[in-house]
Formats: structure tokens, C-alpha cells, sequence
């Protein structure tokens, strides 16, 4: 009997490419977004996915979807928190409403829809929850301080969890992609600017420009989907999985933090 995935964030990028790969290997896939309607996606060309509206700042539309979810499938076995975006800029620039969103989409959201999985988890006594953090949750960039501040407790989050659902047969996996050419540098990044702010401008510049750059070395979010899908259907009890920039994570563990930190901001 095929397994089933439910996947947050699916109308583009990362979200998009695992729900085609799940489906092209014979899984259910139910690809949740924010305006099914709307978006159109090369999803809607493939009758077999579930396109299903989930808003992971609105707690209602995930019991509507979790349900709507157990309707069709009765069972889910997967879930790939995906959604979220980028908030970039100097701190002192952000609003609290800025910083509200950034954690509220990026990580209460999603705790908010693991919370409400995980009694479904447990009875079947088998489930994997798949978490899409980043490179930007063991290491940083300037003017992510935000951003890194989600997937930093992100890591955390479920590096704690994994210990307790494990009993039940709940596996949790970290993926954690470097740079992938989709949406998030794009339409779903957030600047943080303050027009009176100009002290900050020349360093903004510069580091946007660096960073723009090593965007354009990235990889297709089809490679972070192959990952998704190999953490899903491993009986591993793995629990991170990078995608790409293996480079930067093999010299984080091994360089003392002021010498990493140094060549960070010089290649910035
Ligand atoms: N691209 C990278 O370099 C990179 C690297 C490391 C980690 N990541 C992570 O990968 C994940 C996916 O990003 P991506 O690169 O695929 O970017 P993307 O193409 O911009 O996709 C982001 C997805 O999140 C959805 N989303 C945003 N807010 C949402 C909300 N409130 N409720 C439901 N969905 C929401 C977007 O939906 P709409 O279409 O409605 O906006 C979109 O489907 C993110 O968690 C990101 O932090 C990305």
C-alpha cells in the first residue's frame, strides 16, 4: 500500500519539487499551500496530488487540512514541514510585528502543525516528521540575524524531540539545504529597511551583493527533494541530512568559532 506525505509550503521551490518526486515514486501526496486556488503550479497538472489549502500562520486551516488530509488517505506517514521565508537586514531596522512574522511562520507555525500530528503519529506507532531548516541553522550569515534565530531553535526544536518520540516509533529528521535557486531570494524575502537608518547602507550593499552571488552557485531544489524522500523512507534513525555547502559545515566543526567567524565575514 502506497505511503502518504503531507508537505507544507508546496506551491513553489523546495515545497513543489518533493511533492512531484513523492508522486513520481508512487507516494500519496497531499501538497498543502496558501492559495491552491491561485498559484498555479506544475502540481495542478497532476490530478493524483491533493492540493489542499494550509496557512501555518491559521491553526484552523491545519485541523481543516489534517482532516480533509484523513479523509481521503486515513492515514498520513509522512509530514515535511517546509513553509517559510527570509527576513534579511540589519536587526535594529526590523519591527516586532517584522520579527512576530518571521518566528510565527518559520517555527510556531510549524509546531503548531506537529502538535497536531503527533497523537496520529503515536497511535499508529509509526510516523516521520521531516523539518526543513538550513545551513543557516548550524552557521551564520550577516543580516539573517532573524532568520537564523527560527532555524537555530529549529534545530534545537528537534534534536530534543527526536529523544522522546522515539519510543513510539516517531523518527525526526533535519534537512538542511545550503543555497537552492528557488523563490526565497526572491518574491519571498522580506527586507528589513528604515529610511533613517543610513548608517547601516554601505554594509548592506556590500554583503547583498556577496550573497547574491553565491546565490547563483546554488543548487536545483530537485536535489533537496531527493533528500527528502531518502529521509523518508530510511528505517535510519538519522537525524540530519545537509544538501550542499558541505564545505562550510565540515570547516564549522573543525575551525575555532573566531577563525570561522573571520572567514565569514570575509567572504560576505
Ligand atoms: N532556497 C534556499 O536557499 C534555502 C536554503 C535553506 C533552507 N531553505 C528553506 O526551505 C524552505 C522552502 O523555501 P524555498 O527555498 O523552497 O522557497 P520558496 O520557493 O519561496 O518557497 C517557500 C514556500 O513557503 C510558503 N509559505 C510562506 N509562508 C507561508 C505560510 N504562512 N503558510 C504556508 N506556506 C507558506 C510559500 O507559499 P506562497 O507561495 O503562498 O508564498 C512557498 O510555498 C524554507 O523553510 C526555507 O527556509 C531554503
Amino acid at each position: 500500500m502506497p505511503q502518504t506525505v503531507l508537505i507544507t509550503g508546496s506551491s513553489s521551490g523546495i515545497g513543489e519539487a518533493t511533492a512531484l518526486l513523492f508522486h513520481q515514486r508512487g507516494w500519496n501526496v497531499i501538497a498543502t499551500m496558501r492559495n491552491p486556488g491561485e498559484r498555479k503550479t506544475r502540481l495542478h497538472e497532476i490530478d493524483a496530488i491533493e492540493k489542499i489549502h494550509l496557512d501555518v500562520l491559521d491553526t484552523a486551516s491545519m485541523d481543516a487540512a489534517l482532516e480533509q488530509a484523513l479523509a481521503k488517505f486515513s492515514r498520513i506517514d509522512v509530514l515535511v514541514n517546509n513553509a517559510g521565508y527570509g527576513l534579511v537586514g540589519p536587526f535594529e531596522a526590523s519591527t516586532p510585528e517584522q520579527i512576530r512574522r518571521q518566528f510565527d511562520t518559520n517555527l510556531f507555525g510549524l509546531m503548531e502543525l506537529t502538535r497536531r500530528i503527533l497523537p496520529h503519529f503515536r497511535e499508529n506507532r509509526h510516523g516521520t516528521l521531516i523539518n526543513v531548516a538550513s545551513i543557516g541553522g548550524r552557521l551564520t550569515f550577516p543580516l539573517y540575524s532573524l532568520y537564523h534565530g527560527t532555524k537555530w531553535a529549529l534545530e534545537g526544536f528537534s534534536e530534543s524531540l527526536q529523544h522522546e518520540l522515539r519510543p513510539f516509533g516517531i523518527r525526526v529528521k533535519i534537512i538542511e539545504p545550503g543555497p537552492i535557486k528557488t523563490d526565497f531570494y526572491d518574491r519571498s524575502m522580506e527586507i528589513m529597511r528604515n529610511d533613517e537608518l543610513t548608517i547601516y547602507d554601505e554594509f548592506v550593499t556590500r554583503r547583498m551583493k556577496n550573497m547574491t552571488r553565491s546565490v547563483t552557485l546554488g543548487l536545483q531544489p530537485r536535489a533537496v527533494a531527493k533528500t527528502i524522500v531518502r529521509a523518508a523512507s530510511t528505517r535510519s534513525w538519522k537525524l540530519r541530512y545537509p544538501v550542499g555547502s558541505m564545505g562550510m559545515l565540515v570547516m564549522r566543526r573543525l575551525l575555532p568559532d573566531r577563525l570561522f567567524n573571520g572567514i565569514i565575514r570575509l567572504a560576505t
